[in-house]
């Protein structure tokens, strides 16, 4: 969803926004824009993206500035829309992440006491307060006017011939990067990753004064310090490298992202937290939520232990009974339905643990403890390595939680996802890409593995996917069931392998073309199937992964088939920070 950038220092601020905005593309967005300081604000934007505009032109003078993409949601993608938005005078531009619930109101009172608006955001009010307690001191404006607020925001304020950016957080990340006699500020750590790897993350409340050689934060009126952190991502992590897609380069480090994950292992408070906890719920959104049902799955069969899993979206609103230990999974740690959900979980007195890929992310200031997954940056918007790193993560804990049962499973399963990396797929994509319905469908643990499976196949080719335990497929679906619909059944060698075989066979007799994957070797079903993918004969632990992988690649490449953006599909945001 919308990211900012502010940069002051000695440097022109212009082609560092430009290239701060393009780091930020993969969070989503439909419009962008800069502002940079001189004797005036100085001020583009544009509805589109980057690469569509003129963009490389923009020459805004300047060493302080600020930068926008914005991804709707109070008034449509427009010019005038665009961030930054400035007061009446042109003289203060600012920048926001977040929503304003209130500007309704606070519009009509600023109408009605003269003030002229451009745009239909939210956004735009802020401006205008600004504008009204502003004696020439901006952090002193800003301070006046946020408690005015209500929602969320992470703010980047200039006016002209002020030699500061004024940055507020309120529910919304904010991150500072401090370069040599330079500050960069922004949503995320990815535009700052090649000027510097000192980082300061903002927490709510705070309010930062800004010049090119000093940061000073202050919270309730008092100055507070926020320690600088080292970040151990690197530049290299958010470049393409030679990969047609970040997506096909994030399908190919999985096997690092797992190894990685699982060398880190837990430190002892969270492997204390997962061997003591009486009852344990996991809480998350779309992908994330389809690892922690795997994790169930796993945890219920493998190790007898009972876990409830909860959508992000309707926990805060339709709250199970809550004790134990809640865990959030978030790749991102900003999925603003996950973090209610965990605030939530605070306030009934549950221990909570977060599992997220992202330092300094809001859901680690939020939780108890935080195990951190290995994944690096993930820059295509189609969750892959953040998946297969959350499952090492939850792997790890279920480890824990069985004595180190599985851990010399997990320290090889690496191995395992690094050979279906190469699997020849493309029979599969040329029956899946002129479908208009595809279903997935699996038992156990490769339930969820069909939903996540469905999930990518729809989000990158725009194809309509289900993903169906294997066995309610005839209690209903079975009606659109053609020729021309393909199902994809995960059928690994275990207790429903039968019973799989025989939902198979129902299938092919509705006419529906099958694709299965099945265990190398396993002649009987690939004499039943259409199309045959083979995996290592492995531990169903693993399994879970190679299949996982498999599907991420018949969606990949069914989508580049279509010549879809695979990394930027449409209308999706990689961070959803909106309720
Ligand atoms: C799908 C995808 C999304 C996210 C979901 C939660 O590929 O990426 O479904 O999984 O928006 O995001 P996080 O994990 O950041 O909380």
């Amino acid at each position: 969803m919308c990211g900012i950038v502010g940069y002051i220092g000695r440097r022109e601020a212009t082609p560092l926004l430009m290239q701060g905005l393009k780091r930020l593309e993969y969070r989503g967005y439909d419009s962008f824009g800069i502002a940079t300081m001189g004797s005036d604000i100085n001020l583009f934007k544009k509805r589109g993206r980057i690469s569509d505009s003129e963009s490389d032109a923009v020459a805004l003078a300047g060493y302080v500035g600020i930068g926008h993409t914005r991804w709707a949601t109070h008034g449509e993608p427009s010019d005038i829309n665009s961030h930054p938005h400035t007061d009446c005078s042109g003289r203060i531009a600012l920048v926001h992440n977040g929503v304003i619930e209130n500007y309704a109101e606070l519009k009509k009172q600023l109408v009605g006491r003269g003030h002229r608006f451009a745009s239909e955001t939210d956004t735009e009010v802020i401006a205008h307060l600004i504008e009204e307690h502003y004696n020439g001191d901006l952090r002193e404006a800003v301070e006046k006017t946020l408690p005015l607020l209500k929602g969320s925001y992470a703010l980047l304020v200039i006016a002209a011939d002020d030699q500061r950016i004024i940055a507020a957080r309120d529910c919304s990340p904010l991150v500072l990067g401090i370069g040599d006699g330079e500050l960069f500020a922004a949503s995320d750590m990815m535009p700052l990753l090649e000027h510097t790897e000192r980082i300061v993350f903002m927490e709510d409340g705070d309010i930062a004064e800004i010049t090119a050689g000093e940061v000073a934060i202050y919270c309730d009126g008092a100055r507070v310090e926020r320690p600088v952190e080292l970040v151990n991502w690197c530049v290299e992590d958010v470049r393409k490298g030679g990969f047609a897609h970040y997506m096909q380069k994030e399908i190919f480090e999985q096997p690092q992202a797992f190894y990685e994950t699982i060398k880190a292992g837990l430190d002892d408070h969270v492997a204390d937290m997962i061997k003591n906890a009486s009852e344990i719920t996991l809480v998350a959104c779309g992908t994330s939520y389809h690892t922690a049902l795997i994790f169930k799955y796993l945890a219920e069969s493998l190790c007898n232990i009972p876990i409830r899993v909860e959508v992000g979206s309707e926990f805060k609103y339709y709250p199970p009974p809550l004790k134990g230990l809640v865990i959030a999974v978030s790749q991102s740690g900003e999925t603003a339905d996950t973090l209610a959900a965990l605030k939530m979980a605070k306030v009934h007195g549950c221990s909570t643990l977060a599992i997220t890929n992202v330092q300094g992310s809001t859901v680690t200031r939020i939780a108890d403890r935080t195990l951190l997954m290995r994944a690096g940056p993930e820059i295509g918007v189609a969750a892959t390595k953040s998946y297969t790193a959350q499952l090492a993560a939850l792997m790890e804990l279920l480890d824990a939680r069985c004595e180190g049962a599985f851990a010399d499973v997990l320290s090889h399963a690496h191995l395992a996802i690094g050979e279906v990396l190469l699997r020849d797929i493309q029979q599969a994509v040329a029956l899946c890409k002129g479908a208009e319905h595809v279903f997935f469908v699996g038992r156990g643990p490769f339930y969820p593995v069909s939903m996540e499976g469905a999930l990518k196949m729809k989000e990158i080719s725009y194809i309509h996917a289900e993903g169906y335990a294997a066995g309610e497929l005839k209690h209903g679906p079975f009606a659109l069931l053609t020729e021309q619909t393909p199902v994809i059944a995960v059928c690994p060698p275990g207790s429903t392998y039968g019973v799989m075989v025989s939902n198979i066979k129902e299938m092919k007799a509705r006419r529906a073309p099958i694709i299965a994957l099945g265990t190398d070797g396993d002649k009987e079903l690939e004499e039943i199937v259409d199309v045959f993918i083979p995996l290592p004969d492995t531990h169903p632990l693993v399994q879970v992964l190679t299949a996982s992988v498999v599907l991420q690649l018949l969606s990949y490449h069914t989508a580049c088939a279509l010549q879809r953006d695979v990394d930027k599909p449409r209308n999706l945001a990689k961070s959803v920070t909106v309720e």
